[in-house]
């Protein structure tokens, strides 16, 4: 048999681009596999971040096992059972864990069977979804999403975290610039966090005077709607929505990884692209963040300490985002008077990443936008620099068109399917 959506996810994975969209809420789920090899995909999509919400346990022993247990035991949301059975003994099984199941119960079978007939046999009896075996850990977090698709649909925020190699290499100024050009550009709606809470610098580079900062709303997250927000967010130009930092030494900013998580789920349903100016610190909340971004934007100057710590994060975000797309780099402060370098060939062999854009150090252009609150996009926007902004936005931007596309383009089977 033919999934189309299996194929969806493969190819996306293979194309190097995240699924976009796929959202798994915070669910109980119980995978029974029978065979090593759906074992190590289970537990390898269990391990993702955009599974992190939910809660995956895996037990050997097929439908078989998960029928004794949820006899004992009240069932999960969602349950996944991997069997090899033939098709009488499969429904038999089946009918069996069907007494165990609550009304809003849903089942994933995993099977070995490539068969259209047996497919619609099992949709026609309540089955969520028929994954076939062999199977990547993202095309099964695909179908487990598809089922939860409606509250996937609140959530609409892309979020792309920006990070610094190094203190001052300029990620903030990369972040605004960015953020700014993709509203500006694409007509999308785009929220910007300063997260860096005690020295952000989003306020002044838009000419802003915020009366409620970041922590004012991280300290109410469990008050804050999209209302609020809204209401809390500055709008200086169209489709853009910043949430600044107020610099109020007098608090503390020791953010638990909760704080964010909350203010951030509201955030998603308030903007289409969320882009979080992080500061350059390895807290448990930072390290949280970007391993739960779709999209993560280094930023490095051309010297040495900067290079370790871009390599240092490359290697830490690929292991821990291994279904993700790897960070984007960008090359910064290039070309600095009579300072040593290293050239970006070499950098991107030591880091093992090519930047997507290199900007040259210019300290007049960068320190009159600072100076009058404004992007490099107003000043300069003739210039190669404002392009490279606006082509990173681009790229940031385009993979959720690219999915859409992809999205428009699906068989009708693949439709149907994600009616389920
Ligand atoms: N390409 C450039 N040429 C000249 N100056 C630059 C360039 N990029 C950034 N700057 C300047 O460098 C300074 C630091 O930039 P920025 O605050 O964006 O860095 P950061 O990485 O966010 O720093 P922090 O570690 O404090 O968060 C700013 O004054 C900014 O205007
Ligand atoms: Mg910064």
């Amino acid at each position: 048999m033919t999934n189309p959506q299996n194929d969806e996810a493969h190819a996306s994975a293979e194309a190097g681009t995240p699924a976009a969209g796929i959202f798994v809420p915070r669910v109980a789920i119980g995978a029974f596999f029978t065979s090593p090899e759906i074992a190590a995909v289970i537990e390898d999509a269990a391990g993702d971040r955009r599974m992190s919400r939910a809660h995956v346990s895996v037990k050997p022993g097929g439908i078989a096992a998960a029928t004794a247990l949820y006899h004992e035991t009240p069932p999960p949301s969602l349950i996944i059972v991997e069997s090899r059975a033939e098709q009488r003994a499969l429904f038999a099984e089946l009918e069996a864990l069907a007494e165990e199941c609550l009304p809003d119960t849903k089942v994933i079978v995993i099977g070995h069977a490539n068969d259209v007939a047996l497919f619609r046999e099992l949709l026609q009896h309540g089955v969520s979804d028929y994954l076939v075996a062999p199977l990547a850990p993202l095309s099964l977090i695909a179908a487990v999403s598809r089922i939860y698709r409606h509250t996937a649909e609140q959530r609409l925020g892309r979020v792309t975290a920006f990070i610094g190699a190094r203190g001052g290499a300029g990620s903030s100024t990369v972040a605004h610039n960015v953020a700014s050009s993709m509203a500006s550009l694409f007509d999308t709606d785009v929220l910007l966090a300063d997260l860096d809470l005690p020295f952000g610098t989003v306020g002044l580079d838009f000419n802003l005077d915020p009366v409620h900062g970041m922590v004012d709303i991280l300290h109410g997250a469990d008050r804050v709607d999209e209302v609020l927000l809204d209401r809390l967010a500055a709008k200086p130009t169209k489709g853009l929505q910043i949430l600044a930092a107020t610099s109020a030494l007098e608090k503390a900013y020791d953010l638990k990884e909760s704080d964010l998580e909350r203010l951030l789920e509201i955030a998603q349903t308030a903007a289409r692209h969320l882009v979080l100016d992080l500061p350059q610190t390895w807290t448990s909340w930072v390290k949280k963040t970007l391993q739960s971004a779709d999209e993560i934007v280094i930023t490095a100057t051309p010297d040495l300490g900067s290079m370790r710590n871009a390599k240092h994060l490359a290697e830490f975000l690929r292991h821990s985002r291994p279904n993700d797309v790897p960070p984007r780099l960008v090359l910064n402060q290039v070309g600095v008077p009579k300072r040593p370098e290293i050239k970006p060939a070499d950098f991107a062999a030591a880091v093992g990443l090519e930047p997507n854009i290199c900007i040259p150090f210019d300290a007049q252009l960068f320190g009159t936008a600072s100076n009058d609150g404004r992007m490099i996009v107003e000043t300069a926007g003739k210039m190669q620099v404002a392009r490279a902004f606006e082509n990173l936005g681009r790229t940031i931007a385009g993979q959720r068109d690219l999915q859409n596309s992809r999205k428009s383009a699906r068989s009708l089977f693949g439709r149907l399917m994600g009616r389920r």
